[in-house]
């Protein structure tokens, strides 16, 4: 009766749904162990004040469902059913029982978790100067944003309330394969289009359909982080094959055991931010065809460039459809939205529909509705030719506040780059430890990132300075206050 009386809470209401509640709880809890006696019915009634068929009708619930027993003429109590479910400590930070034989969870995870992670976590505290990966969500459109999800939600009927097709919404795939033919060079019909939430479940789904649990896939070196950990939680073995100016070097793929996949970013690597040859691209296809291998192609920011070069995918070479493509709206809209793309070759349409069906079917319709209108009344190529001139502005100032500072003179080489939100500079000094100084930054406000964390071969030190969503005189102050950082890891 006594931990009834403290757990109750008078003020709760509905009376009797509270009191069945803190009962059930106790059971489960196995704070009251099979055979226990609950009180009397009065007596219950009276010491929480409560009426006695508010008390009878809670007690009457809980025998119904099993968790109560009444024993002829003597009461009722806790039902045999929970002989030995003993109370466990509440898993939790505190538990610190993951991973022990008892809490195991897979070795895929273990692994992965124990492996290099990327630095990028949802963080409040993270929009900050030189953030990667983040394009200028503070002065996105939100008003034409906002009145496209209206517009959404305004002719939303009955039907769309249902199970929809798994390949996306057809109008929104329409816009996409217009979109790709005039920006990307990239001629694919709806048919072949499959929207996914983002580039990481498009790996996910890719690494599912195309690859057995054990198989090598293809990295480059230094990579994508969440390429490398989505391979290794899908099974996968990663290979990492070190990248050069003209991008990954094929002929140093190991030829056995025979990788099934590789992923690459031809248009701008990351995290070094090259543009791929034609010659390797060329070298990468035959390659795929003589192995019988995919080509997950991650275009993931190469709207944005600046420079001339070759800008279009890798898949517009593809004729022997080897080529799967991923392209994200997490850069000329926002990461939040969480929509993206996949360009299948037309055979992998169907399995990968399948896959998409029954792992997690498809993106929310209403964000898919807004977003095709968004892109067919104009206000996303709108935004992207402001976005051009907006990044291009913000990277302009970067390149001139690391020349105006010193940082380019004295310690830092900004690695080509004619595409994207970011730029990788490397430090003259290669031992330079480059995870210390984005340490210090951080401390200074800056969210930079280390280079040499995606490296898995060779060690190359550097830092990742994003410029998406950082205003250009945040970018001069910011890069003074590197340079003061640099300056006090160099004495
Ligand atoms: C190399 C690379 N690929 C893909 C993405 C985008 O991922 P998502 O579409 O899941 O937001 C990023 C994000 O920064 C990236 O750096």
């Amino acid at each position: 009766m006594e931990i009834l009386l403290r757990l109750y809470d008078p003020s709760a209401r509905p009376a009797g749904k509270q009191l069945y509640t803190v009962i059930r709880n106790l059971i489960v809890a196995g704070e009251l162990s099979a055979g226990t006696p609950i009180p009397p019915s009065r007596t219950i009634a009276e010491v929480l004040d409560l009426s006695r068929s508010t008390v009878t009708s809670a007690i009457d619930s809980l025998s119904l469902e099993g968790y109560l027993a009444a024993r002829q003429g003597s009461g009722t109590y806790v039902s045999a059913l929970f002989a030995g479910h003993r109370s466990v400590p509440a898993a939790g930070p505190s538990a610190g029982a993951l991973g022990s034989a008892e809490r195991q969870m897979s070795r895929r995870l273990t692994e992965t978790m124990a492996g290099p992670q990327s630095p990028f976590d949802f963080d409040e505290t993270l929009r900050r100067p030189f953030t990667v990966g983040t394009p200028m969500v503070s002065d996105f459109p939100l008003g034409t944003w906002r009145r496209a999800l209206t517009e959404a939600a305004r002719t939303l009927d009955r039907i769309g309330l249902a199970y929809a097709d798994p390949m996306g919404y057809l109008p929104l795939r329409q816009e996409i394969s217009h979109y790709l033919t005039a920006s990307r060079g990239l001629d694919a019909g709806p048919e072949r289009i499959l929207v996914v939430s983002g580039t990481q479940s498009a790996l996910d789904l890719g690494f599912r359909a195309l690859a057995d649990q054990g198989d090598t896939v293809v990295l480059e070196d230094p990579c994508y982080l969440g390429a490398s950990t989505t391979a290794r939680l899908a099974g996968l073995a990663p290979v990492f094959v070190e990248v050069d100016e003209d991008g990954i070097v094929v002929e140093r793929i190991p030829a056995s055991p025979v990788p099934r996949v590789a992923v690459v970013a031809p248009t701008h690597q990351f995290p070094l931010g090259s543009t791929t040859s034609l010659s390797r691209r060329l070298a990468l296809l035959r390659w795929a065809e003589r192995c019988s291998a995919w080509i997950i192609e991650d275009d993931y920011d190469s709207e944005y460039r600046f420079d001339a070069g070759i800008h279009e995918p890798i898949a517009v070479l593809d004729r022997s459809g080897r080529v799967v493509y991923a392209g994200t709206f997490s850069k000329t809209m926002f990461p939040a939205l969480r929509l993206s793309y996949m360009v299948l070759p037309q055979d992998l349409v169907t399995p990968m529909r399948a896959v998409r069906l029954t792992t997690s079917m498809h993106s929310p319709i209403l964000e898919q509705a807004a977003l095709a209108t968004f892109m067919r009344n104009g206000s996303f190529a709108a935004h992207q030719t402001t976005a051009l001139v907006t990044y291009r502005q913000r990277r302009a100032a970067l390149f001139d506040a690391l020349a105006a500072t010193g940082l380019l003179e004295d310690h830092l080489a900004i690695m080509a780059s004619t595409t994207g939100l970011h730029v990788c500079v490397q430090f003259h000094d290669v031992a330079r430890d480059d995870v210390a100084v984005a340490a210090s930054a951080g401390v200074r406000g800056l969210d930079v990132w280390p280079l040499s964390i995606h490296c898995h071969g060779p060690r190359r030190s550097g830092l990742l300075l994003g410029y998406g969503d950082t205003r250009v005189d945040d970018i001069v102050a910011a890069t003074r206050t590197l340079a003061a950082v640099i300056a006090s890891h160099s004495n």
